[in-house]
């Protein structure tokens, strides 16, 4: 079945927040954002701003009726700023007008002094200040210290990974209306909106039932909307309750890069020990994860990252710590993967180094380590393991070794192009790490008509968790797809939602469905059994049929629901579902804290060009673990989708910040992410079809997040290019790997007989 959405999304027809027909009187908002990274506000000056034409009032701190708190999992972090301010383009005022220019050019005359006081950007320096979120978290397996005596090898280093812009297509916004008695509906971008409702309530002081967030659907959100879509509906509701007329703000390309955050960085310290036969014995590491100016979501992301530390391998003894760093930038935060790409990148390096001294291939030591079933994760629980199934069928099914004698005669035949190899598999965790969120509720209705209609917690944002939802009704009650419709997401229908994230929201969601559904179906069986004068358990609703003992019956879908109406019986359900048996005990750090895992594993093939540093990925061939997949082409474009941010991140999306704290990278034009030329030339996916488990949606598996950490394998593949050309390179294991980096490392050491000399004097000159 394709994506339901698809036919709007090409026709342009589909409604995203700026798209809703605006109501009479609507005002527009612009945030005004501080011009510095730290100080103290001396003063501040809206006078001018207020008298520009079209004003109709500028909104500070001191306006806010409730609290001026919207800090998700720490209370850190101020609506609008008040006496000091933390980042550059952190809020300070709002601006409402009678157009968004109005507002827009309101915005450039408020005037602020600021004391300045020093800027801290980077991670380390902020653990040395003692600049914490939260308290370091560590998880522990075996005894690291004791098993160093017993290895053959040690090897240290650094490993680290830049932010990420999300880069959803649509940008930040929301459109609050104002209703009697004080209520308001407000449309947001969000992905989670009972956030959003939550800290509008706080913020405006009123009682949540007040206040409902309706979303139809997100041009993305990658994590960008978990937490930091609430800013925005807060300074449209704090507008709304103050003046009585519809606000609204629908962000700028270059707004939205400026004052939202985005992928944590980390710098991170690694220790790693084996034996002879290459098992990895020991590992340690030090992750320094920049959190930015508040908590945000960084202290779930932290831990995310512990979780994700030892990737797809069994390793006996580990120590890993991490510290949230606080720095004086936009607050990170969730960003597809949540910290497991950051944990993932470092133990890939550690292996990478170690591979790089003993002279051997990574692809050696990472085979020897593969998890199994049974196999002790850091944190305690046992895996239930794909990982050698998924490396081996990628190893036979895209015939590794052909690929590999390839890349050896291409490099023995080719002066100034060199191919490069890696292979990169994945485990990645599914359930919310913090248990209590993994929980989900639909409502459900079918209309007299036959026609059904269904609400979720769950906001679609391009992963088809739509389509997934509407599948799920037609298969339990039989019917034509087309008799169901998905309700957008509103906190009125469905109460205390999750967000849509980690990657769980068509399974928590899903599973509310299809109990609620089948409730309902039990019902109007119930009634057929009534008619038909036989056991219920006779009858069965089968293509928009009742069927008895087998044989179709001549009463139709819709005939049998108009008669349970009729019969004054209920043709709605609200169903709740909970994850059964996850838990997570934070003070031992052990638990069991996933539903189940997702395994996969990539084959990458990069050829860089040695002269300039550029690159292109000729294939990345990828065997996914589905379980039973409920759409293979959602599923498919998920996992294309997922790779190529992935490989995005890797290669190119530099995200520059001065020493301000000021962001260089703050258009597409300084900020580079994937296109149609970029994206590999081959794209090969493969499923290792499992069905072991229930734990989600029809056997299915969840497909969000994972694919994005298949993109690791480019930034190695890239090494093994690099060093293929110039063996005596060691790039730093630091991400992202651009043409620039590239071109250092590909002449780091004195070339040595690669070139003949002639060519090595074109290259001189090449790079002048
Ligand atoms: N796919 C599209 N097209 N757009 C998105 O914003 N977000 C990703 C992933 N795939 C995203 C996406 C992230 S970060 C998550 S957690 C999951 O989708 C969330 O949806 P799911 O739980 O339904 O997989
Ligand atoms: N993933 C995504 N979002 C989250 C999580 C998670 O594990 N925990 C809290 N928010
Ligand atoms: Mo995804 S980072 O869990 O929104």
């Amino acid at each position: 079945m394709k994506n339901i959405d698809s036919f709007t999304h090409v026709r342009g027809k589909s409604i995203y927040l700026d798209d809703i027909p605006v109501l009479q009187g609507t005002l527009y908002g612009a945030a005004y954002g501080s011009p510095v990274a730290h100080g103290k506000i001396t003063s501040l000056d809206v006078s001018e701003a207020e008298a520009m034409p079209g004003v109709v009032r500028i909104f500070t701190a001191k306006d806010i009726p409730g609290e001026n708190q919207i800090g998700g999992i720490v209370p850190d972090e101020p609506l609008l700023a008040e006496g000091h301010v933390h980042f550059n383009g952190m809020p300070v005022a709002f601006v409402v007008a009678e157009s968004a220019e109005a507002a827009q050019a309101a915005v450039h005359k408020v005037k602020i002094e600021i004391e300045p006081l020093p800027v801290i950007t980077d991670p380390r320096e902020a653990r040395a200040k003692g600049e914490l979120i939260v308290k370091p978290r560590q998880f522990v397996l075996g005894d690291v210290d004791a098993a160093w005596s017993q290895c053959d090898y040690i090897f240290e280093g650094i490993a680290e990974t830049g932010g990420q812009e999300h880069l959803y297509i649509e940008t930040q916004g929301a459109y609050s209306i104002p209703l009697e008695n004080n209520r308001q509906k407000v449309y947001s971008s969000t992905q989670g909106p009972t956030a959003v409702q939550r800290h509008m309530a706080v913020v405006l002081g009123v009682p949540m039932h007040q206040l409902e967030v309706d979303v139809t659907r997100l041009g993305g959100g990658f994590g960008g909307k978990e937490d930091q879509a609430t800013l925005w509906a807060c300074l449209c509701a704090l507008a709304t309750h103050h003046l009585k007329r519809p606000v609204k703000y629908s962000l700028h390309r270059m707004e939205d890069m400026r004052m939202t955050g985005k992928r944590n960085p980390y710098s991170s310290d690694f220790k790693i020990g084996l034996s002879k036969d290459l098992k990895i014995l020991a590992y340690e590491a030090e992750f320094h994860q920049n959190a930015g100016a508040s908590a945000d979501l960084s202290p779930a992301v932290l831990e995310r990252t512990l979780f994700h530390c030892t990737n797809s391998y069994f390793i006996p003894n580990v120590k890993a710590t991490a510290f949230s760093c606080r720095t004086h930038l936009p607050s990170n935060t969730a960003f597809r993967g949540f910290g497991g790409p950051q944990g993932m990148f470092v133990i890939e390096s550690a292996i990478a180094k170690a591979a790089e001294e003993l002279g051997i291939d990574k692809a050696d030591i990472q085979k020897a380590n593969l998890l199994r079933t049974g196999d002790e994760f850091p944190y305690g629980q046992k895996a239930v393991s794909e990982a050698v199934e998924c490396w081996s069928k990628a190893e036979s099914l895209y015939e590794l070794d052909k690929i590999k004698c390839g890349i050896a005669d291409f490099n023995s035949t080719n002066k100034l192009f060199r191919k490069g190899l890696s292979l990169m598999p994945v485990c990645f965790g599914i359930s919310f790490t913090k248990t209590l969120m993994n929980q989900a509720r639909a409502l459900v209705h079918v209309y007299t008509d036959g026609s059904v209609g269904v609400s979720t917690g769950a906001v679609e944002m391009g992963q088809g968790v739509n389509t997934k939802m509407l599948q799920v009704a037609a298969q339990v009650f039989s019917i034509n797809p087309n008799k169901v419709k998905i309700h957008s997401t509103s906190t009125f229908r469905i109460a205390n939602t999750s967000p849509s994230a980690a990657s769980a929201t068509a399974d928590l969601n899903g599973k509310a469905v299809q109990m609620a559904c089948t409730e309902i179906l039990q019902r109007l069986k119930t009634r057929a059994a009534e008619r038909l004068q036989c056991e219920v358990g006779n009858i069965e609703i089968k293509n928009e049929f009742v069927w008895l003992n087998g044989a179709q019956t001549d009463i139709s879908w819709e005939n049998l629901v108009l008669d349970t109406y009729f019969n004054r019986i209920s043709l709605s359900e609200h169903a709740h579902y909970a994850t059964p048996d996850v838990h997570f005990d934070g003070t031992k750090e052990k638990g069991h804290p996933f539903a189940y895992h997702v395994y996969g594993t990539a084959i990458t093939v990069v050829t860089v060009d040695c002269l300039r540093g550029t690159y292109e990925f000729d294939a990345v061939k990828i065997v996914h673990d589905f379980g039973s997949s409920m759409n293979p082409i959602i599923d498919r474009g998920q996992i294309e989708g997922g790779l190529v941010q992935g490989m995005g991140w890797m290669t190119m999306e530099e995200i520059v910040y001065d020493g301000e704290g000021r962001l260089r990278s703050n258009a597409l034009s300084t900020y580079k992410v994937p296109d149609i030329y970029s994206v590999p030339k081959e794209i090969a996916i493969d499923y290792l079809q499992t069905e072991k488990d229930n734990l989600a949606i029809f056997r299915s598996k969840a497909v969000g997040e994972p694919p994005l950490m298949y993109g690791i394998g480019a930034f190695f593949a890239l090494r093994d290019a690099i060093k293929a050309f110039n063996p005596s390179a060691s790039p730093a294991f630091s991400a992202p790997m651009t043409p620039e980096k590239v071109l250092l490392a590909l002449y780091s050491k004195p070339v040595k007989e690669t070139l003949h000399e002639e060519e090595v004097s074109r290259v001189a000159i090449d790079k002048g």
